[in-house]
């Protein structure tokens, strides 16, 4: 069985997204350092391309990992906390949550629960990508890349079964054909 990908999102495009995403984020944070809490493992490569672009800086980058998908395509819908981030890291911050892609929301909603109870000054959300169709919680994007239609995707980070984070653009992943 071979994967079939189709381009979706250009490496230039999403340079450029993240640029703008920057921009915003410095013109709202100025000299207000945050912190900013990448959830892996999907958000490595954004996470990484997104501080090198502010200009703000930066008091403490922090990292959790979060965990829906299992080896599917489809979200199972339970979402466990791997990695949690001291709370001291947390409370009186100005902290910005970077994710790679929110489907449902149940990631960013479980993230917003934990972070929000270790009392943050302020807790925003910055997303590379928006695939509002399979929201199953509301949740509010303070930063938004790009809104992508409900398509299984992968590349710059994005994974299938652990495969294609390494690729510099982002491909729709079509269904499999038999070798
Ligand atoms: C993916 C993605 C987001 C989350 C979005 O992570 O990186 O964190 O799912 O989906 P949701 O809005 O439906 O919760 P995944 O659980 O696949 O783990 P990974 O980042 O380690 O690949």
């Amino acid at each position: 069985m071979t994967d079939r990908l189709v381009p979706l999102i250009s490496q230039q495009t999403i340079a450029e997204t993240v640029k703008r995403l920057a921009r915003d984020i410095d013109r709202d944070y100025g000299d207000r350092p945050p912190v900013v809490v990448g959830v892996l493992k999907g958000s490595f490569i954004f996470l990484a391309d997104l501080i090198r672009a502010m200009q703000t800086p930066i008091k403490r980058v922090e990292l959790i990992k979060l965990s829906s998908y299992g080896s599917g395509t489809v979200s199972s819908g339970t979402v466990s906390m791997q990695l949690d981030v001291p709370a001291e890291a947390i409370a009186g911050q100005d902290v910005i949550l970077v994710e790679d892609i929110v489907d449902t929301g149940l990631s960013v909603a479980k993230a917003f629960q934990v972070l929000g109870s270790y009392s943050p000054q302020s807790l925003k959300l910055c997303t590379l990508l928006d695939k509002p169709d399979r929201r199953k919680v509301p949740v509010t994007i303070d930063y938004c890349g790009i809104t992508i239609p409900d398509r299984f995707i992968v590349g710059y980070g994005i994974d299938f079964g652990e495969q294609y984070r390494q690729l510099p653009d982002i491909y729709t992943l079509e269904r499999p054909i038999e070798a």
